[in-house]
């Protein structure tokens, strides 16, 4: 089975690789797939941004199409910076400017108000079975805390900023299987793994 996920971000995709390799031969980006089409992600919740995606692309290919939206929602900051997360402060700020800010805006915040979480919502549209596409949509999440400083050089995004207290360190200080082991996209995708694989896949 060949899987078409919408996203041009290569960390996305090898951790889509490492959790849905064994239901799937082959799992391409939509770029690969030869589709170049502009998302326009104007819902209200990952979950809708998450569908709008996956029908857009579910346009160009029959194959099982997956599509995710995630984020970073912080307690203290009323779930800021949310479905914005990538646009927070504008598109070409660089992370360690955003990730800056946040601990700034958190600096009157006491240990247990710095809670935040990552949340991942993936929707998918199935191949054609008797003249439908069936659509499926799980969420998941990662809990941990906004940290005091900027730590770590893996992962992406908020990482270095992302206390995880399990393991005494941000989510940029966990290798990339210690990460998708606990990550929103890991649980997610373990969701949309199971519901697959009720599906028959
Ligand atoms: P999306 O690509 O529209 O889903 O935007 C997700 C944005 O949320 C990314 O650009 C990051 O800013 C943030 N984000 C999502 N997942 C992660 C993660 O695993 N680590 C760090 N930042 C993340």
């Amino acid at each position: 089975m060949k899987i078409v996920f919408a996203t041009g971000n290569e960390h996305k995709l090898e951790e889509v690789r490492a959790i849905l390799s064994d239901i799937a031969e082959e799992i391409v980006s939509m770029k690969s797939a030869g589709i170049d089409v502009e998302i326009v992600e104007d819902g209200k919740t990952f979950e809708e941004n998450a569908m709008i995606k996956a029908r857009t692309i579910a346009q160009y290919t029959d194959a099982l199409v997956l599509a995710d939206d995630s984020g970073l929602e912080v307690d203290y900051l009323n779930g800021e910076p949310g479905i914005y997360s990538s646009r927070y402060m504008g598109e070409d700020t660089p992370y360690p400017v955003k990730n800056q800010a946040i601990i700034g805006r958190l600096q009157d915040a006491k240990e247990q108000e710095r809670s935040a979480r990552f949340v991942c919502a993936i929707a998918a549209i199935l191949p054609e079975k008797d003249g439908v596409r069936k659509e499926l949509c799980v969420r998941g999440t990662f809990e941990g805390f906004i940290a005091h400083e900027i730590a770590g050089g893996n992962g992406f995004g908020y990482d270095p900023i992302f206390y995880v207290p399990e393991c005494g360190c941000t989510s940029a200080q966990l290798t990339p299987e210690e990460k998708n082991a606990r990550s929103h996209r890991g649980d997610a995708l373990r969701k949309m793994r199971a519901l697959l694989e009720k599906e028959g896949f």
